[in-house]
């Protein structure tokens, strides 16, 4: 049941990746490039599709597997609409980048060790410099910067987000 509920499910990706496959002409040199496109579709690579781009293009399941863990790019988990990310570089840490990252996780409700939100509204990563260290502690959501982050702040912002209001003015 659970393989032709997830056939339905997928049934649109499948189009979707036959037109990049296509695209790229059924290709396997050009790999990269397809992984790359399906996962900016998807936002991830679900494990059907690889194995479904391995049969497409006459190439073990394995080497498919192998490229999409070799590049950190890639993600074979889901992820969330919005990405979080919050700033470890050293001037973020030094002014409490931990508590910032505590109050995100505490906020979205994320257990020990889940990164993305049930809803997929959310990811959560951590990441070194960006590039704002004046303004520290930051974090980025999606494309959009945010400073001089407390608490309330961070709460303000993540709601924001959920209530759709995205991409308001960073900073
Ligand atoms: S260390 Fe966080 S923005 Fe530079």
């Amino acid at each position: 049941m659970e393989g032709v509920s997830q056939e339905v499910a997928l049934g649109r990706s499948f189009e979707k990746v036959n037109a990049i496959l296509k695209k790229h002409a059924y290709n396997p040199s050009n790999l990269v490039g397809i992984l790359q496109e399906v996962q900016e579709e998807y936002r991830y690579l679900p494990e059907e599709i690889l194995t479904y781009i391995a049969t497409a293009l006459g190439v073990s399941p394995a080497y498919v597997y192998g490229v999409a863990t070799f590049y950190a790019q890639f993600s074979l988990k889901p992820k969330g609409k919005n990405i979080i990310r919050v700033c470890d570089g050293t001037a973020c840490h030094v002014k409490g980048s931990s508590a910032v990252l505590k109050y995100v996780r505490e906020y979205l409700g994320l257990r020990e060790g889940e990164e993305t939100t049930p809803d997929l509204l959310f990811t959560v990563e951590t990441v070194a410099c960006i590039g704002a260290c004046a303004l520290a502690p930051a974090m980025m959501v999606n494309d959009d910067v945010y400073g001089l982050l407390d608490e309330e702040k961070v709460k303000e912002i993540l709601e924001r987000y959920e209530e759709g209001r995205e991409g308001a003015d960073g900073v």
